[in-house]
């Protein structure tokens, strides 16, 4: 660690205001301002609420802006009639807006293209139409299994036009996650692609997709999308009957298609995430509230405006990819860029290059990104001409005050506001951040609650207390609508704490003495690997099918650039404790097949025993202290103590 590093960390009550420059000419330019609007978000939350949603377009206006009779099923613009792809696309395709650049797409390879809010109208229109071709109506669930290409983005968008609820697997899972997802949500289509460039190597999907969707008797059709869109297709093999080349199918589609008219709480999307138990939950999200909250945030947090180039590098697959690359900014009429590729191909300045080469002004990442690029050393960034960026974000999982310090000062050039978002999944957008041209920042902090947003840090009988879990006290207009098919895991999951009357997020919290929330991570067993959200229990299911082992727990432990990395702790049948190299590489291969590739354990540690409470159940607690080298407090609720030294023991190897 530099000293730079060591003092940063010290200082990590240091304050940032923002730059006098970037809040002359933001939307919001004072934390007065903030005050009085935050104030009446709370106080005349509905009145607020229907004034923000009166900016975008609606086919008819909503009867009731909250509906709270039905908690914790809350209804938002109840009685509106609004397409999503209305207010992100069509209402820019018209005057000399239309001109204007909605996605400019960098290829891996270095290949470009350049789509106008025209061009985007069009290209949506067409691909809406293909669906419907294929059978796709309102309602019926369509899985997307997509490298980043604009054709991801224009299938969402193409997915909500028709009213289609979209269903989007990042393309790192594998075929049996493909299969869950697509059973869960019954989709009757997938669309994949021939290939997507990472890292020098063509992604393999459509074969992966064929594994996956094998017995999916829901499924009628598999979508083809060629990676050149003008030029020649990459091999497939293609099933008759069932499998369609996008392009056959396009050519054939007029541009035309209107939007359907959707009820405000018709379904716009599932997205899968993972929870301490079972599989994946289908998270729902529904059109009118979602529109309304990515809408706004996207315009205060990122302070967009027309003639901003904006980059956020998460995948389309997860949900800051939806919110935010997508439906978010492309609401707000701003231009998009879109990367296919990794952070270090062809060398580790790929993003520095594509800042400089296309004028990026805000930039989007997430802390594990800023880790590696530390790691790569500041040369790679200081031969770029970065001065076109004016504000910076971060998402995913708290950020250390080193990496903060250093995206401030090499990226951010001690001019850009950082804006540290926290949100999630379930939540559609951002709920806690710093407005850039108002809010103060702290290095590792995301600051304050965001409008509407009543957030408060609890203990469990619901007292504020400085440190402890973090809740929403208020429902905001894009709090997911319910886990697909499992009410109670709804209830359970979400409506455990304080008799269901707050949201509870499962993360930890503390607020210091100006009420900023600092964020300290899940208190639940799910880890936060390069933020992706991992359950440990999937993991540890997927152990447990392979015929040698008996048992296993997984653990998150902290990691350099990852965040966090899984530790697995496997028990053997029979007699073996030591197990080998070869059942190592066969457990990897197996998490690969069941999950996907960045769900590897850094670690297998071949145990004779757990540690377990008398009662049975296993104390991850003490196996992360084990894991981490921490002083081991009480052992004394341990059905055998004696397993503690062997653990021991067995890391140490
Ligand atoms: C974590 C990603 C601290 C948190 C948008 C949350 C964060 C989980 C932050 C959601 C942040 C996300 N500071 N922690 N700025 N952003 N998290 O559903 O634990 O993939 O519960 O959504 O990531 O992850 P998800």
């Amino acid at each position: 660690m530099s000293s730079d590093t060591i003092e940063s960390v010290m200082e990590e009550s240091r304050k940032f205001f923002p730059p006098e420059a970037f809040a002359a000419s933001a939307h919001l330019k004072s934390f007065a301002d903030y005050e009085t609007m935050y104030r009446r978000s709370i106080d005349s939350s509905e009145e607020f609420w229907g004034e923000i949603a009166s900016e975008l377009h609606w086919f008819k206006k909503w009867d009731t802006v909250l509906d709270e009779s039905e908690k914790p099923f809350f209804k938002w613009f109840d009685g509106g009639k609004t397409n999503i792809c209305y207010n992100a696309v069509d209402r820019h395709a018209t005057g000399v807006k239309a001109n204007q650049a909605a996605i400019i797409w960098e290829g891996e390879p270095g290949d470009q293209r350049v789509l106008t809010y025209r061009d985007l109208k069009r290209e949506v229109s067409i691909f809406a139409n293909s669906l419907k071709a294929l059978g796709i109506k309102k309602g019926d669930s369509v899985a997307i299994y997509l490298p980043m290409t604009p054709e991801l983005a224009i299938a969402l968008l193409a997915c909500a036009r028709i009213g289609a609820v979209h269903s989007v697997i990042f393309a790192g899972f594998s075929a049996e996650s493909i299969r869950d997802r697509v059973l869960d949500a019954q989709s009757k289509l997938v669309i994949t692609g021939d290939g997507g460039w990472r890292r020098g190597k063509m992604l393999e999907l459509k074969s992966v997709v064929d594994k996956g969707v094998e017995h999916c008797a829901c499924l009628e059709h598999v979508l083809v999308i060629p990676r050149n869109v003008s030029g020649p297709r990459l091999e497939c093999q293609m099933h008759e009957g069932r499998d369609v080349w996008y392009d056959d199918i396009a050519a054939k589609q007029s541009s035309d298609c209107p939007c359907e008219e959707m009820d405000s709480e018709d379904m716009l999307f599932l997205l899968y995430t993972s929870g301490s138990t079972g599989k994946p939950k289908g998270i729902m999200h529904t059109v009118g509230g979602y529109s309304v909250y990515t809408y706004l945030t996207s315009k205060y947090v990122f302070d967009l405006k027309e003639d901003d180039v904006y980059w956020c590098t998460a995948d389309v697959g997860w949900i800051t990819g939806h919110s935010y690359i997508v439906y978010g900014p492309l609401q707000n009429g701003t231009t998009v860029l879109m990367y296919e590729g990794a952070p270090n191909w062809p060398e580790p300045d790929r993003f520095w290059e594509i800042i400089d080469k296309h004028q990026v002004s805000v930039f989007y990442t997430a802390p594990t990104a800023i880790r590696a690029f530390m790691k790569w050393g500041d040369e790679w960034v200081d031969k770029h001409d970065l001065s076109s960026l004016r504000l910076l974000g971060s998402v995913g999982e708290p950020i250390n005050p080193e990496a903060w310090m250093w995206y401030h000062k090499h990226i951010g050039q001690e001019k850009c506001p950082i804006v540290d978002t926290w949100w999630q999944t379930e939540t559609g957008g951002i709920l806690i951040t710093p407005l850039p041209g108002v809010t103060p920042t702290k290095p590792g902090s995301a600051t304050l609650p965001f409008f509407g947003v009543d957030a408060a840090v609890l203990d469990a009988e619901g007292n504020e207390v400085d440190a402890g879990l973090l809740a929403i006290r208020k429902p905001w207009p894009s709090i997911l609508r319910g886990v697909f098919g499992d009410e109670q895991r709804f209830r359970d999951t979400y409506w455990c704490n304080w008799d269901g009357k707050y949201y509870f997020p499962g993360d930890g919290a503390r607020r210091d003495e100006d009420g900023y929330i600092w964020v300290t991570g899940r208190v639940d067993d799910v880890v936060n690997v390069s933020g992706h959200r991992i359950g440990t229990a999937e993991l540890e299911s997927a152990f447990v099918e392979h015929p040698a082992v008996a048992e296993s727990a997984v653990i998150g432990v902290p990691h350099d650039i990852k965040g966090e990395g899984l530790v697995a702790f496997v028990l053997l049948r029979g007699t073996d404790t030591n197990g080998s190299d070869q059942l190592r590489k066969e457990l990897n291969a197996l998490i690969a097949e069941k999950i996907g590739k960045f769900a590897k354990p850094e670690k297998i540690i071949f145990s004779a025993d757990l540690p377990k409470t008398r009662s049975g159940k296993i104390m991850r607690r003490l196996l992360r202290d084990i894991v981490t080298g921490k002083e081991l407090g009480n052992i004394t609720t341990l059905a055998d103590p004696s397993v503690v030294e062997n653990l021991k023991s067995k890391c140490a190897e």
